[in-house]
């Protein structure tokens, strides 16, 4: 699949002035009444990015994602979506060129896989609806699915249905809400799996989840959003930034006085026992240190059991800046 921004004209009003950017977010805020669903947001998303969303219940996602969709207007601030910027009368030109997977697929489940794909390949006027139908289905595995009941189909099946309808009109932007809530975890695996795969198509993908490892493992980059948002970079971007390197040490002993082999390194910042025999080094290079730290234990007459760097996850990042979050607590 390729993506359709390079094919389809320029409608009127675009920003032909970047070309590289599939969505320019710019001081965005929506509110109802008073409580704002996200406030003073600003972030770029490149052609061919996959983009993670990432945020607690009612931090804003969903609301976004409708934003962007040209599903809701938002109270102030600016945006540019897949070349053309959003405002009242660019909707129509806007949802041409992207298209959403919502929270819940929203499937006739009386009409089968191939029917709901031509109701909504006729909403979109698309022409060459056949061959649009039939890319779709073989992109997400289902195409032996084509006549069975949408009401027939598993949770995860029908989560596939929807991303097969999502790529119908050949989106610019594809944006996914959560796209495997409720999934077991074979279910999931096949979904990334997808996602995946239109990733390296160049397919440029917004993807909202609260799945971590999900973002780790799709995304380029992530925006961390809670009403505002906290931090944007690519993961380990992310992980350098709010944590400082470190080395675990485990030896098969506790070492009778670690501060004796760990103060004497002058590349050793500090340290702290994690549990019995289990040591956690502050470092700023760990790949130089460790082979003296190794050398220092082997000197004591340490068996050493395991000598590697700290590894913080995005879901350490995440829950660093979310937790103690007395607003994200009252939703
Ligand atoms: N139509 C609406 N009218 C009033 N308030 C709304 C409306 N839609 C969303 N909100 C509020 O806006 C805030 C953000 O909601 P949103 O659904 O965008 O969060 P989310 O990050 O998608 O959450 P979740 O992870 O639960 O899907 C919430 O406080 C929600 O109650
Ligand atoms: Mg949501």
């Amino acid at each position: 699949m390729t993506p359709a921004h390079g094919r389809e004209p320029i409608p009127p009003g675009a920003d032909v002035s970047r070309p590289d950017a599939a969505l320019v977010v710019d001081h965005l805020t929506k509110r109802f009444g008073q409580r704002a669903a996200y406030e003073d947001v600003s972030f770029e998303v490149g052609y061919g990015e996959v983009f993670g969303f990432l945020g607690p219940n009612g931090a804003g996602k969903t609301t976004m994602v409708r934003t962007l969709g040209t599903l809701l207007a938002p109270t102030s601030g600016s945006a540019v979506v897949a070349g053309i910027p959003l405002d009242l009368e660019a909707g129509s030109h806007i949802r041409a060129r992207i298209s959403i997977m919502p929270e819940s697929p929203g499937l006739y489940l009386r009409l089968t896989v191939a029917e709901n794909l031509e109701c909504f390949a006729g909403l979109y006027e698309l022409t060459d609806i056949r061959e649009r139908i039939a890319k779709g289905l073989q992109a997400v595995n289902l195409t032996d699915r084509a006549n069975d009941l949408c009401g027939s189909l598993s949770k995860g099946l029908r989560q596939r249905v929807a991303l097969a309808r999502a790529l119908l009109n050949d989106p610019a932007v594809l944006f996914l809400d959560e796209p495997t809530s409720g999934l077991d975890p074979v279910a999931t695996r096949d979904v990334h799996e997808l996602i995946a795969a239109l990733r390296d198509q160049g397919v440029t993908i917004f993807l909202t989840t609260h799945r971590l490892e999900e973002a780790e493992r799709l995304c380029h980059r992530v925006a961390i959003l809670n009403t505002t948002l906290l931090l944007i970079g690519r993961p380990d971007e992310l992980r350098e930034r709010l944590f400082t390197r470190g080395l675990d040490v485990r030896t098969r002993v506790p070492l009778a006085d670690p501060g004796a082999v760990f103060d004497r390194l002058a590349d050793v910042q500090g340290w702290d026992q994690s549990a019995s025999g289990s040591y956690v080094l502050q470092v700023t290079d760990p790949d130089a240190t460790a082979p003296r730290v190794a050398r220092a234990l082997v000197a004591v007459d340490a068996d050493i059991l395991s000598l590697v760097e700290t590894r913080h996850s995005l879901e350490d990042v995440y829950l660093e800046l979310v937790e103690d979050d007395v607003e994200a607590q009252r939703r």
